[in-house]
């Protein structure tokens, strides 16, 4: 997807908001606006970025990788994002993760041989005394799940497979 190309009434829409020296500020509209398609930020797209605002591609690239909302990779119907950070560590995460991988037959970064979800590593979601917590974001918008057991998320995704969360 080529944000010029295809986007570029769009695009100019996004940048008549900044004044020409603030114009990197416009970073995340056109992510979110790359993103919109497909679900991810291409490379061609995040490469286009850096180019109109006149920043590098790893400048790009780094605001991609640290907000869990954005993504430089294709994924199944529904991403699961799980918190493993410190805190939520102490509280069992590892364990949970691990015997969740075990379940669904994939490994953390992995979708789910039905494409229904993929399983990702993220940190802190603001909910570290309800760990194992996790969210989700799909065509439903983004759900928090806390205090999860291994038993609660299987029925979970059994739940979004017939299309409800
Ligand atoms: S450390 Fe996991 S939610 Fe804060």
């Amino acid at each position: 997807m080529s944000l010029v190309k295809n986007h570029s009434k769009e695009v100019k829409q996004i940048l008549s908001k900044y004044p020409p020296e603030g114009k990197r500020s416009a970073v995340m509209p056109l992510l979110y606006l790359a993103q919109r398609e497909e679900g991810y930020v291409n490379k061609t797209a995040m490469q286009e970025i850096a180019q109109i605002l006149e920043i590098t591609e790893t400048e790009v690239a780094s605001i991609v990788g640290f907000y869990t909302l954005y993504h430089d990779e294709k994924a199944g119907k529904y991403r699961m994002q799980v918190c493993t950070d410190l805190p939520c560590a102490l509280r069992g995460v590892d364990e949970f993760l691990q015997n969740l991988c075990g379940n669904l037959g994939i490994k953390v970064g992995e979708t789910t041989p039905d494409g229904l979800v993929t399983l990702e590593e993220v940190k802190c979601l603001a909910g570290c005394d309800k760990a194992p917590l996790f969210q989700t974001q799909g065509p439903d918008g983004i759900q928090y799940h806390e205090n999860m057991t291994v038993d609660k998320t299987m029925e979970l995704i059994e739940a979004l497979k017939g299309g409800k969360e």
